[in-house]
């Protein structure tokens, strides 16, 4: 998408579609509207009159050939009641014209802001749209490889001249994040046997040697020496090697201690001896949304340039039962020493993460954030419609929920208390790796929280969330990319704890 910037009166723009976002209105009071309704003998009038469009959420409607306009077509988009109208009205309805055919057949369009009020609405827009339009077709052939969406170039317009740095500035934020989040997208939703842990640390590579960002791969060699027994254990069952990978941005001063995220890159999950049942197995393929969601963080706050200093873990493995296969009743030995009761192979993702967990206090962090597709039991919880988070830092938990709500990915915090992390201890080793049933979302952080250090931590468990099974108005069907906004939201933000 060719993204393009002007400062024009909507009668001298040059495009087929030109695109207006409306709050809800009962009478026209917005100048604009007023232009196009007495040159068009009253189009916007009759409308509203008729309330076929009035700038209800959802609402679309067209008016073709305006007399006096370049343009072909004049698409008003609703955003709902005025005194409601945030940065996320601008996201869904962006999202909802990503699906409109008179959008997506034309070629060019302008997008028409007028006077800048909250720039951050410019970035909502841009997000929305290129959100809206993903689709996965890279393993179709022909015809249906085909992307039906025709438009080829957006030029973001205001009407004065100084206003379009701004209006620059946050198009471009914009783009960068819904770029980031589509890059979570294109990976979670790459099948096991195109994205192995091989394959993903590769593609690491190649996408931290062209942002700017340094790499270090740990082969299985180097997993050995650095002891990572947990990580180990579960890469035992599968003849694909684990990586373990370590991304590294400098973008703060020297010296300055760095926030460490931290993503489980489980490339598919079988479940180990403990099997997962066939239905809906092939999900597992996106295992390693939280991976994707802390790559696609840390090369997004680089195209930002985010002034910080950032570090990105990835643990990667497959899960799959074999003949040396962890089997349950097993003993590992994390990295840390801990002992581990593996009760259940498939509570995996914990036990990569215990010794990612511990590998980070090698960078001295400032905080570290893990996220990770952890636990089914997190869809009793809040459903699909936002993550539980936990932690041991109220600070930083304030952060997460600030973010959260700027970027409408939402989160909501549970507790960890003692209950749980007598849940679990185990009575032969240091700990078990599965509490059973109850409170299944705490009990896993608690057992994360036996590996943590001397600093703030918070852990996101997004699974299930990571897959949208209706389709929402910038959210497609199927993988959501979700994470990446909210993670980069908290390090745009970022200060001192
Ligand atoms: N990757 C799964 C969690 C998951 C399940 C994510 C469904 C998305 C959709 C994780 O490795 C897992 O299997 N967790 C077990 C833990 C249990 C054995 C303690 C679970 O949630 O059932
Ligand atoms: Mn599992
Ligand atoms: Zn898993």
């Amino acid at each position: 998408m060719k993204l393009q910037y002007l400062a024009e009166q909507p009668q001298a723009i040059i495009a087929d579609s030109l695109v207006l976002f409306i709050p809800e209105y009962s009478r026209i009071t917005d100048k604009v509207l007023k232009e196009i309704d007495s040159a068009t003998d009253g189009a916007v009038s009759t409308l509203l009159d008729s309330e076929e469009f009035t700038g209800e959420e959802k609402q679309v409607s067209v008016i073709m050939h305006p007399s006096g306009y370049q343009v072909k077509r004049i698409i008003l988009a609703g955003l709902g009641d005025k005194k409601k109208v945030d940065v996320d009205s601008y996201r869904r309805a962006a999202g909802r014209l990503s699906q409109f055919v008179g959008l997506t057949k034309s070629s060019t369009a302008a997008f028409y802001f007028g006077k800048i009020g909250d720039p951050t609405f410019l970035q909502g827009a841009i997000e929305g749209y290129l959100l809206g339009s993903y689709k996965q077709l890279e393993f179709k052939t022909g015809k249906s490889a085909e992307d039906k969406n025709k438009l080829e170039a957006i030029t973001f317009v205001t009407d004065n001249k100084r206003s379009l740095r701004t209006l620059e500035k946050y198009v471009e934020r914009g783009q960068i994040i819904a770029e980031g989040q589509l890059l979570v997208r294109e990976l979670a939703n790459t099948p096991g046997n195109h994205l192995t842990p091989r394959m993903l640390a590769s593609r690491a590579q190649r996408l931290a040697r062209k942002h700017g960002v340094r790499c270090v791969i740990l082969d299985e060699k180097a997993i050995q020496r650095e002891k990572m027994g947990a990580l180990l254990s579960v890469a035992r069952g599968s003849v694909e090697p684990p990586r373990f990978i370590v991304l590294e941005y400098h973008g703060g001063r020297q010296g300055q201690k760095p926030v460490v995220l931290v993503g489980k890159g489980v490339t598919f999950d079988a479940g180990g001896i403990s099997l997962k049942s066939a239905l809906n197995m092939h999900q597992m393929k996106g295992d390693m949304a939280g991976a994707a969601a802390v790559l696609a963080a840390i090369i997004t706050a680089a195209r930002l340039k985010l002034p910080l200093n950032i570090v990105s873990l990835i643990p990667t493995t497959e899960n799959l039962p074999s003949g040396s296969a962890s089997k349950p009743g097993d003993i590992v030995t994390s990295r840390k020493g801990l002992t581990i009761e593996i009760i259940n192979t498939d509570a995996e993702g914990r036990l990569i993460l215990a010794d990612a967990l511990d590998y980070a206090n090698k960078f001295e962090p400032q905080a570290v954030v893990d996220i990770a597709t952890l636990t089914g039991a997190s869809l009793y919880i809040l459903g699909y419609a936002g993550a539980p988070v936990l932690g041991n830092n109220p600070k930083l938990m304030a952060r997460l929920k600030e973010a959260s709500a700027t970027c409408a990915e939402r989160v909501w915090e549970l507790p960890i208390w003692d209950d749980h992390r007598n849940q679990m201890k185990s009575s032969i080793a240091d700990l078990v790796n599965s509490g059973g049933k109850p409170a299944g979302t705490i009990t896993a952080a608690a057992f994360l929280e036996n590996f943590i250090g001397d600093w703030p931590w918070a852990h996101v468990d997004i699974a299930y969330v990571d897959y949208e099974p209706e389709g929402r108005p910038y959210i497609p069907k199927g993988i959501t990319g979700i994470g990446l906004r909210l993670l980069v939201e908290l390090l745009i933000g970022w200060k001192k704890l």
